[in-house]
């Protein structure tokens, strides 16, 4: 485990050789694992009794980072596809292109996965349409897959042949917050082992921004999570606060608040400038801006200034 960041715990994995091969993620070093989840991706690569693994929850929470992160330390080969609400399942399988005035097949994601042995990850599965989904189900399920359009060549799937799906919902249709999500076919989501990934709490989020951002000074980098933390919990509906969010803090955001700042070290109030940019010009409602900007000087005091103050 000592590739993850947990020196001295021991757990069984297939992994491979570094072979610079095209299909391994990109290592990112200053990813964060948390135990947990890490441990939920490592038993499922280990053990799959022929079901997917869904990991979902909100924007910018590290699902479809985790499971690359996971795989660029393994020299795993990873096939990903970025789902939309017109792809079909026939994107996923292959389809005839033209080259050089001949038609040639050329396998989608799901074939070449299925061929050599490589994860598949499918990002925004529930933006999907789900009857185009419930082609997947025999697939999750270890069966083969027919490709009428090539005389109906069997796809016998390798033994590394594994399915991931990242979603913000957990397949119940959308609550309104995030837009085209679709609810799932019951059958499919009966298919998928789930885990829930949430923001990470302040210690790994710590070790984040120190990797990010290390000129910051500590203090600054915890009022910074304190802050995101705040955002969260009053976007998910925080009773005492008098406002309503439209907007979320996510790690995604933390981390390019965190880099930005660390850049515009010129501009007269780096944290704010970097903020608005980060985050407060998505805001829906002006009132929103205030709200975070006045918790921001709150934890910060005078090193924290508005733009218009
Ligand atoms: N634990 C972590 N350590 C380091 N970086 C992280 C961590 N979690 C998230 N990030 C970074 O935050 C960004 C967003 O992560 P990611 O794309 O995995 O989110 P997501 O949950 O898949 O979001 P979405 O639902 O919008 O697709 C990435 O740049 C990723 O590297
Ligand atoms: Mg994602």
């Amino acid at each position: 485990m000592d590739a993850f960041g947990f020196t001295g715990t021991k757990v069984r994995v297939q992994g491979f050789e570094p072979c610079n091969h095209p299909n391994v993620p990109m290592l990112n070093t200053e990813y964060v694992f948390r135990r947990e989840t890490l441990r939920d991706v490592i038993n499922f690569v280990d053990c799959s009794f022929g079901d997917g693994l869904l990991i979902t929850g909100p924007t910018g929470s590290g699902k479809t980072s985790l499971a690359e992160q996971v795989f660029a330390r393994l020299h795993y080969p990873v096939q990903s596809f970025n789902c939309g609400g017109s792809t079909e399942f026939m994107d996923l399988v292959g389809q005839w292109i033209m080259v050089k005035g001949d038609t040639v097949w050329m396998d989608g994601c799901l074939t070449k996965a299925m061929r050599e042995g490589h994860i598949l990850i499918l990002n925004e599965i529930d933006l999907m349409d789900p009857a185009e989904l419930a082609n997947m189900n025999a697939i999750l399920e270890g069966s083969p897959l027919v490709i009428s359009q090539l005389d109906g060549e069997i796809i016998q799937p390798h033994a590394n042949f594994r399915v991931i799906a990242t979603s913000n919902s957990n397949g119940s249709g959308s609550d309104g917050m995030y837009v085209g999500v679709q609810r799932l076919n019951l059958a499919f989501m009966d298919r998928f082992n789930i885990i829930k990934v949430d923001y990470s709490d302040p210690v790994i989020e710590t070790k984040i921004l120190e990797k990010v951002a290390p000129a910051i000074p500590k203090k600054i980098r915890e009022n910074m999570i304190e802050l995101a933390n705040k955002v969260r919990k009053v976007f998910k509906g925080d009773e005492e606060a008098n406002v309503e969010l439209s907007v979320t803090f996510s790690t995604r955001t933390l981390i390019r608040w965190a880099i930005q700042t660390q850049r515009n070290k010129g501009a007269r109030c780096p944290l704010s400038y970097s903020l608005d940019r980060a985050l407060l010009n998505r805001c829906s409602e002006e009132e929103e801006r205030e709200a975070i900007q006045t918790w921001a000087i709150g934890l910060f005091g005078g090193s924290f200034k508005p733009a218009d103050s």
